[in-house]
C-alpha cells in the first residue's frame, strides 16, 4: 500500500480571503513531505503532485512571501527542494511537477526528522519569529510507529511549528493521524486521491488560519493604574503583541491601536498608526507604566472616540480589548461609558485579572458575558489569547462581508448558506451569504410590555440584524412602533452602513398605551415597502411581527394582514401568555412563519429559527 505524506510547514498568520490568494500579506513558509512508498500506482503520487501544485498556486510566493519545500521519502528521504530554492511562483510550481516517485517503504520518521533538522533551518531558509504548521498526508500506516511518534513529538517541539495529518484512502490509521498532527484540528481524511480537492478549503483555512474576511479595527485598553507594577504592566504589552501578531496588518485588513488608563487616559498608539506589524509590537513594548488611580471611563471613551474616528473603511469591524487588574474608580460613569461603546456598534472585551475585580462591573463593561474572560494571574493571560482571537476571527467573517459582489441576476430569494461540511474548519458566513432582502421590523410598543420587555425586544432585533451583511447590496432594515399609533423610527434607506443600523435599533423608544396592530400592518405595506422609502424592487420583502398581546382591532387586522402578505413575507412573533394564537396565524404568510415564546427573556431561543425561515424566503 503506498502511504504518502504530506508535511506542510508553514510559518503564517491567516489570510483575508482565499478565492484569489491565500493568506496574503502574511510570509509562509510551507514544507510539503510527500510520502511516496508502497505499492500503489504512479498515477496517485500524480494527483497528490497535482494537489499540491494547485493549493501552492493559490499562494503568493516570493522571498517575503509565502515559501516551499518539498520532500519525498519511502525508504529514504529525497530533499527536492528548499525552501529558499525558488523564489517566484512559476519556478515552484514547475519544481513540483518534477518530482519523482520514490517507491519503497515507509519511514515517516526519517521525513519527519529531515524536516526539522535540514528543511526549518535558517540556512536553508526558514524565517524566524513566524509560526509553522506540519500537515502529514498519508494512505496507510508508518513502518516504524514509535519512531515516528517520537519525531513527530520533536517536530513539534519546534517554536511556532503545527503540524497537520491528511488521510487518504480506507487505510489510514486515524491514530497515528492524531499523533502526527498537532491537533485532532489539523487533522483530515479523504477517501481517496480524487477526492483531496474536497479538503482543499479547509486546508488552505487551516494553513492561513484564515481570519474573517472583513476589516477590524482592534483597540487595546491596558490598565496601568498602581495596582498593577512595572512587572505586571509588561505582561498587559506582552498579551497585546501576541494577540497582534496573530493579524495580517493594513487599513483593509486590520489595524491595532492601543491606550491605557490610570488617572487619567492616554491614547499611546493610534489606530493607523503603524502600517506593519513589527513596528506595532516594537512600539507596544516602548509604552510607559503609569501609576495612579483606576479610571476606566476615561479609557473607554478615549476607545470608542478612537474607533469612532480612525475606522477607515465604513464596513470595519470595531473591537476593543480591555485588560484589568481591579474595579474602576467610579463605577456609575464608566458603566454609562460602556453603555455607549455597546450603542456605538463595538464588541467590547473584557479581561479580568486576579481576585481584586469587580465581576458584576467585568459583566457591565463587556458586550455581553461571552466577552468576559478571567484569569488568576497575569502570567495566564497567554492561555486566553486564542479564544480572544478567534472571537474576532469568527465577527470578522460573520459581520463584515458587506462589501458589493459581482452578481450576475437579481435574486428574489435567499438562501441559507451551505455550511463547510468537509475537514474541520468551519468559517461562519453571513446570515443568508450576500443576498439582498429587505427586512421590516413591525414592534409592538403597547402599554402591556414595559419598558424593560421593550428593551429584550429591542436586544433581541439587534442580534438578529447584527449576523447580517448589512448594505444597499445586501439586506437592509427598517423598523416602525405602534401602540395605538404607528411610529416610522427608520425607513430602508436611512441607514445603510452596518454600525448605523444597529445603532438606531438600540436607541429605539418606547411608547406605551394602546395595540394598533391592523394600522401597523397599514403602513408596512402602504409606506415602508415603498421605493421612494428605499425599498428595492430586487430584494425579498421580509416583514417581522412582533408583539406580546392581541390587536384591538381583530378585523381590520385581518383585512390589512391579508394585504401586506401580497406585499412581503410576513412573519409573526408571539411573546407570553396573552398573545392571541390565532391572530399570530392570520398575521404569517404561512404557519411555519409563526413563532412563540413564553417569555420576553426566551427571545434569544427563536433566532436561529427565524433566521432561517427568514433566509430561506418565500416558497
Ligand atoms: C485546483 O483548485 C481549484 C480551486 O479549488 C479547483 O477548482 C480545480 O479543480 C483544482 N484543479 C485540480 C487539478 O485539482
Ligand atoms: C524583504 O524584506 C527586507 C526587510 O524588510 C527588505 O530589506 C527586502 O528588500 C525585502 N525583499 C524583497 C524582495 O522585497
Ligand atoms: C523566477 O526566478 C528565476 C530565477 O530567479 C528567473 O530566472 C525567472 O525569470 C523568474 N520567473 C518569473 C516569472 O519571474
Ligand atoms: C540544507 O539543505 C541541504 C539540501 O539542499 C542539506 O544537505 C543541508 O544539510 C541543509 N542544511 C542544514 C543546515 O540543515
Ligand atoms: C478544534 O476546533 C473546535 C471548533 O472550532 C474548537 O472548539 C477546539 O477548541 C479546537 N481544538 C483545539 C485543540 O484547538
Ligand atoms: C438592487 O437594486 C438597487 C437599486 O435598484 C441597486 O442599486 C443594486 O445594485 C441592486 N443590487 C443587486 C445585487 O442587484
Ligand atoms: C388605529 O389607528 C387608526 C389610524 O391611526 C385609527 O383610525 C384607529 O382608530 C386606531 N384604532 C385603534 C383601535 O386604536
Ligand atoms: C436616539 O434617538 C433620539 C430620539 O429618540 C435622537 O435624538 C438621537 O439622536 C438618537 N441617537 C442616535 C445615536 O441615533
Ligand atoms: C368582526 O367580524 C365579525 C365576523 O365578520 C363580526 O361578527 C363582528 O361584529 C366584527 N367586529 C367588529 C368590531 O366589527
Amino acid at each position: 500500500m503506498l502511504k504518502l505524506a504530506i508535511v506542510l510547514t508553514v510559518i503564517g498568520y491567516h489570510s483575508t480571503n482565499a478565492l484569489t490568494r491565500a493568506c496574503p500579506y502574511k510570509p509562509a513558509d510551507i514544507v510539503f513531505v510527500v510520502d511516496g512508498s508502497g505499492s500503489e500506482r504512479m498515477a496517485n503520487f500524480q494527483k497528490q503532485l497535482a494537489f499540491i501544485q494547485n493549493f501552492t498556486g493559490q499562494f503568493e510566493i516570493g522571498r517575503n512571501k509565502t515559501q516551499v519545500s518539498l520532500v519525498t521519502f519511502s525508504t529514504d528521504v529525497t530533499n527536492e527542494f528548499n525552501l529558499n530554492t525558488y523564489s517566484n511562483k512559476s519556478d515552484v510550481l514547475s519544481a513540483i511537477s518534477r518530482v519523482h516517485y520514490p517507491n519503497g517503504e515507509t519511514y515517516t520518521h526519517l521525513a519527519l526528522d529531515y524536516v526539522r533538522l535540514h528543511s526549518l533551518t535558517p540556512q536553508n531558509g526558514s524565517r524566524n519569529g513566524i509560526s509553522k504548521i506540519v500537515i502529514v498526508l498519508t494512505d496507510g500506516k508508518s513502518n516504524e510507529e514509535v519512531l515516528t511518534a517520537q519525531a513527530a513529538a520533536l517536530l513539534k517541539q519546534i517554536r511556532d511549528v503545527t503540524v497537520v495529518a491528511i488521510g487518504i484512502g480506507d487505510g489510514v490509521d486515524p491514530k497515528e493521524l492524531a499523533m502526527i498532527a498537532s491537533n485532532k484540528n489539523h487533522t483530515f481524511t479523504v477517501p481517496s486521491f480524487d477526492l483531496l480537492q474536497t479538503i482543499y478549503k479547509d486546508l488552505t483555512d487551516t494553513t492561513c488560519h484564515t481570519c474573517g474576511q472583513g476589516p477590524a479595527d482592534i483597540f487595546f485598553l491596558l490598565d496601568s493604574s498602581g495596582s498593577e507594577g512595572t512587572v505586571n504592566f509588561r505582561k498587559q504589552l506582552e498579551f497585546t503583541n501576541t494577540v497582534a501578531n496573530e493579524f495580517d496588518f493594513g487599513p483593509d485588513s486590520t489595524q491595532i491601536g492601543l491606550g491605557t488608563f490610570a488617572t487619567g487616559a492616554t491614547l499611546e498608539i493610534p489606530i493607523n498608526r503603524y502600517h506593519t506589524k513589527e513596528e506595532f509590537i516594537q512600539n507596544v513594548l516602548r509604552v510607559p507604566f503609569k501609576d495612579g488611580e483606576s479610571n476606566l471611563h476615561l479609557g473607554l471613551d478615549m476607545a470608542r472616540l478612537q474607533l469612532s474616528e480612525s475606522t477607515l473603511t465604513v464596513n470595519s469591524h470595531r473591537f476593543v480589548i480591555i485588560l484589568t487588574d481591579g474595579r474602576s474608580l467610579e463605577h456609575e460613569l464608566t458603566v454609562q461609558v460602556a453603555k455607549r461603546l455597546h450603542w456605538a456598534g463595538i464588541e467590547t472585551f473584557v479581561i479580568g485579572i486576579g481576585n481584586d475585580v469587580d465581576e458584576n462591573e467585568l459583566l457591565d463593561v463587556a458586550s455581553d458575558r461571552t466577552h468576559v474572560f478571567r484569569v488568576n494571574t497575569f502570567d495566564q493571560l497567554d492561555t486566553i489569547h486564542r479564544q480572544i482571537v478567534d472571537r474576532i476571527c469568527v465577527a470578522k467573517t460573520v459581520f463584515t462581508t458587506t462589501t458589493p459582489r459581482p452578481t450576475t441576476k437579481p435574486t428574489t430569494t435567499l438562501k441559507p448558506t451551505t455550511p463547510t461540511t468537509m475537514g474541520t474548519t468551519t468559517t461562519t458566513k453571513p446570515a443568508c451569504g450576500p443576498k439582498v432582502a429587505d427586512i421590516l421590523f413591525i414592534l409592538d410598543s403597547s402599554d402591556s410590555e414595559g419598558p424593560e420587555n421593550f428593551k429584550k425586544i429591542l436586544d433581541f432585533v439587534y442580534n438578529f440584524a447584527r449576523q447580517f451583511a448589512i448594505g444597499v447590496n445586501n439586506v437592509l432594515f427598517s423598523l416602525i412602533t405602534y401602540s395605538s399609533n404607528v411610529n416610522v423610527r427608520f425607513h430602508f434607506n436611512t441607514y445603510t452602513s452596518r454600525n448605523s443600523v444597529l445603532n438606531a435599533i438600540l436607541n429605539t423608544s418606547y411608547i406605551g398605551l394602546g395595540t394598533n396592530t391592523s394600522d401597523a400592518l397599514n403602513v408596512a405595506r402602504t409606506v415602508m415597502f415603498r421605493p421612494e422609502h428605499g425599498s428595492r424592487p430586487n430584494a425579498t420583502n421580509i416583514a417581522i411581527v412582533i408583539t406580546d398581546g392581541r390587536s384591538r382591532n381583530p378585523n381590520a387586522t385581518i383585512t390589512e394582514a391579508a394585504q401586506l402578505k401580497k406585499t412581503a413575507d410576513v412573519f409573526s412573533i408571539g411573546i407570553g401568555p396573552d398573545v392571541d394564537q390565532n391572530e399570530l396565524t392570520i398575521i404569517a404568510s404561512k404557519p411555519t412563519n409563526v413563532m412563540q415564546v413564553n417569555s420576553f427573556e426566551l427571545l434569544h431561543t427563536i433566532q436561529d429559527k427565524i433566521t432561517q425561515a427568514a433566509c430561506s424566503g418565500r416558497t
